[in-house]
């Protein structure tokens, strides 16, 4: 018998739509043994809550997350709200039993993230962390590529996170610019996604070299927009990163390069070939195999949309995919897990791990020294 699980979603703007259409379309393509039931929806204004649940399809909404978490009809709680709120709203819903789903970066200091990856072990609930690009059909095919020793011993991971929407100086001080409400800017915002890349398709990171940089150091205020704000957070991070496998790597992430706006990409270099991602194509990945004969050897690209790619469950092969496609595989593999009594993944350990290799780039920055991160 195919199990519901019960969804308390918190936050309803840009990752509240994202979720909200993953639990809606998920069931149309994957047939996982439990499905989500899109029960309440929640967030602090109310005419914007109450619209969101009927445009987005919720049955409830509500602008207290702390009686949501608490409500015993609810299975799941899906955590889709400014940093500031990961922990508490962590703790509540681990406390009450339930099972969490959270966005990237798990909180805003490693500290906090500890305290919820304790939390969730102790309240035995299951966790996942929204790193939503892992689900991207290319880069899971990327992974069994390296898994499956194709590119042989890894040696370089090069991944570049580029944006360019908070180049305006006239841009409020929106909460992305407050390290109070988000822990840093374009470190833990785009960073944190490709460190969990690099985690995922090359290895744990052991060592950290960083450099931060804030461009714009003022903003008009949200509500004065005649006064202005300091900007508590990085506009660009950089680091160099040693690998304990051996191979080494470069991060870049910013909101600053004209005319990138989601250049989401990397390069791996192996002993026997290379790959490129892009999440601008990212139907599409690029492989070089050494191995190939020398008149046809060069970068070829795959189409991953045939169906014994992974995820591969939509349309027939050549009917490419999207953005929102990538939430819609996270709840899949949640559902699953969930189902199945097994530990879903992205997990809260994942989180932890990520947050140490964020905060190590940050001490590094100010030390201007390298950081070592010990095995755990
Ligand atoms: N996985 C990804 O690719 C991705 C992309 C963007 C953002 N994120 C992450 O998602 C989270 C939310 O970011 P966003 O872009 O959706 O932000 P947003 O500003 O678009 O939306 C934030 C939502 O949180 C709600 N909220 C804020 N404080 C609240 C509170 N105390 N109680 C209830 N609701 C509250 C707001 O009402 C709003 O609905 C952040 O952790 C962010 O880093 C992840």
């Amino acid at each position: 018998m195919v199990r519901k699980i019960h969804v308390a979603l918190i936050g309803y703007q840009f990752m509240g739509k994202a979720h909200s259409n993953a639990y809606r379309q998920m069931q149309h393509f994957f047939s996982p043994p439990a499905l989500p039931v899109m029960k309440v929806i929640c967030g602090r204004n109310r005419a914007g809550v109450s619209t969101a649940a009927d445009r987005l399809g919720w049955r409830e909404w509500s602008t207290s997350w702390e009686e949501v978490v608490n409500r015993p009809d609810i299975d799941l709680v899906d955590i889709a709200t400014p940093g500031d709120t990961h922990l508490p709203i962590c703790l509540a819903a681990a406390k009450a039993g339930k099972a969490i789903l959270c966005e990237k970066p798990l909180a805003n200091s490693l500290s906090e993230a500890r305290k919820m990856l304790a939390a969730v072990r102790q309240g035995g609930v299951p966790h996942m962390l929204c790193h939503n690009y892992r689900k991207v059909p290319a880069v899971a095919l990327a992974k069994e590529l390296i898994d499956g020793g194709e590119l042989g011993s890894i040696r370089h991971f090069r991944g570049t996170y580029l944006q360019d929407w908070s180049m305006s100086p006239e841009l409020p001080l929106l909460w992305r610019f407050d390290q109070r409400k988000s822990g840093s800017g374009a470190l833990g915002d785009l960073g944190s996604h490709l460190i969990d890349l690099a985690r995922f398709l090359v290895g744990e990171i052991r060592a950290v070299s960083g450099l931060l940089e804030t461009f714009v150091k003022q903003r008009p205020l949200p509500d004065q927009p005649t006064r202005k704000g300091r900007v508590t957070v990085d506009d660009a991070s950089l680091a160099l990163l040693r690998f304990a496998n051996g191979a080494v790597g470069s991060i870049e992430a910013t909101r600053f390069a004209p005319g990138r706006k989601n250049y989401n990409a990397f390069e791996i270099n192996g002993s026997l070939g290379s790959l490129t991602f892009n999440l601008e194509r990212l139907n599409e990945l690029r492989l070089f195999l050494c191995k190939d004969a020398r008149h046809s050897q060069g970068f070829k690209d795959i189409l991953v949309t045939e169906s014994f790619h992974p995820y591969m469950n939509w349309w027939p092969p050549g009917h490419v995919i999207g953005y929102e496609h990538t939430f819609v595989h996270i709840v899949h593999d949640l559902m699953q897990a969930m189902a199945r009594n097994q530990p879903p993944s992205p997990d809260f350990q994942d989180g932890v791990a990520n947050q140490r290799v964020l905060q190590a780039i940050q001490e590094s920055a100010q030390s201007r020294q390298w950081i070592s991160l010990r095995p755990r």
